[in-house]
């Protein structure tokens, strides 16, 4: 099979380099790709939003199957445009629609359809410019914490975490009338502050049948301790050591099942990954967030944890046979530790050389915002490349990818030195 999957960070590095050791695999496109991807397929200069571009490529090169790794191109209906391209009618897609794919494009649809479908989440109201002075009074009277989240996608930017009312008021006022997040941030939900452990399990679905892949754990702050500013992720494990039996069935019979039944029931088509953000509050799971794609960097510990075929399992999705499919796992404990660019999250350089990818003996080194300058691989992103190591516990998976890491150079690198920390 001839696949384009689109994208250029670690996701895409650990979703290429899965896929390129399939049989049925006969030639890999990445685009745009980055430095680590180049190894595994052919890196094509196309931007993820554009899909003119890309549809021309999936016709010229004979593209039988697109694997869409952001969230980007499916809000924006990459899957109707390609699909209605004449001469693409029998491409295979993964990714949901644009339907689907509001599930992360905005926080107000994906909790109505919670409160649809019955699924445990934190209990909300939205509110904007018609109802400003009700959402004030609403802030006013409710206890603290208290979570804002602008309506549309904001790179991971649009949540406010407030602690005093005046912050609430402040974020409030500057996300309606500011428009701070844009103007889909003009919407805004208000939530109650859940206080728990937060995990994401990872779901491949045809809109019928699913597929359950592998917890994982983020480690979204930058500094040690999960301290200071919010991030992409610095790090993640999989398995997650208190992810028992019990709340794992919790997770599949109150969260999976009424999502995919939900999607069913609403009449949406789905045929990709669900990316379920959870907060555990006492062993009972909470859903804080839907993503319609996988997440980075927990697919760098979540696909090389799978000892079954990837484009089994995908091309399964796309024709409606994930009934047929089973899931081999390997056991061992998987940890990424993330190297960024000084600066990030805030203003960081780019360009700076890496040295000592060659030496990373058994770890996995995914390559997250690296390009190839005159053959030289240069950092182009704040998270720079993920290293995931295998142990049989997250303590020496982690000791394994700190000691990769301190062989990789480049100016400025900085990475956590604690992740999988609470687990030692
Ligand atoms: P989201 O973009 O919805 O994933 O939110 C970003 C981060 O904000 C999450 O990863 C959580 O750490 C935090 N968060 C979101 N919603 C809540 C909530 N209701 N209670 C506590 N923390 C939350
Ligand atoms: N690591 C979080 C995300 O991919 O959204």
């Amino acid at each position: 099979m001839r696949i384009l999957l689109l994208g250029s960070g670690g996701r895409e590095h650990a979703l290429a380099w899965k896929m390129a050791q399939s049989p049925l695999c006969t030639q890999l496109f990445i685009a745009p790709g980055n430095a680590g991807t180049v190894k595994l397929g052919i890196n094509c200069p196309i931007a993820v939003t554009d899909f003119e571009a890309i549809a021309t490529f999936c016709l010229t090169e004979h593209i039988e199957m697109v694997v869409v790794g952001p969230e980007e191109p499916l809000v924006k209906g990459i899957r109707e445009y390609l699909t209605d391209y004449k001469g693409l009618e029998t491409l295979k897609i993964i990714g949901p629609g644009q339907e689907g794919a509001q599930l992360e494009g905005s926080k107000a649809f994906a909790k109505a359809f919670m409160e649809r479908h019955g699924i445990p989440t934190a209990r909300y109201k939205e509110f904007s410019a018609t109802n400003y002075e009700e959402g004030v009074a609403y802030l006013k009277s409710h206890p603290l914490p208290i979570v804002l989240k602008a309506d549309g996608l904001a790179a991971g930017k649009g949540v406010l975490i407030c602690e005093t009312l005046a912050e609430a008021l402040q974020g409030f006022e500057s996300m309606i009338r500011e428009a701070r997040f844009g103007e889909a941030g003009k919407k805004v939900v208000v939530e109650q502050f859940l206080n728990g452990i937060e995990i994401s399990v990872f779901v491949l679905t045809d809109g019928k049948e699913y597929v359950l892949l592998p917890e994982a754990k983020d480690y979204k702050r930058i500094g040690v301790g999960d301290t200071g500013l919010n991030t992409g992720g610095m790090g993640a494990v999989s398995p997650v050591p208190f992810v028992d039996k019990t709340l794992w069935d919790k997770i599949e019979k109150r969260v999976v099942v009424p999502t995919i039944h939900g999607l069913k029931k609403d009449g949406i088509p789905y045929c990709g990954f669900v990316f379920i953000g959870f907060m555990i509050v006492n062993g009972d799971p909470y859903v804080i967030e839907y993503n319609c794609r996988m997440g980075d960097p927990e697919t760098e510990v979540v696909i090389p944890r799978l000892a079954s075929d990837l484009v089994v399992l995908l091309h399964a999705a796309a024709t409606g046979t994930l009934q047929e499919v089973s899931l081999q796992l390997d056991p061992r404990t998987a940890c990424a530790v993330v190297a960024v660019s000084g600066g990030y999250p805030g203003d960081y350089q780019k360009g700076y050389p890496i040295t000592g990818l060659d030496q990373t003996q058994e770890a996995l080194v995914f390559h997250m915002g690296t390009t190839l300058e005159k053959g030289q691989v240069v950092t182009s992103g704040g998270r720079v490349l993920a290293v995931t190591s295998f142990a049989t516990s997250v303590a020496e998976a982690a000791t394994r990818s700190q000691a990769v890491q301190h062989a990789i150079q480049f100016n400025d690198k900085y990475c956590r030195t604690d992740i999988g920390y609470e687990f030692s």
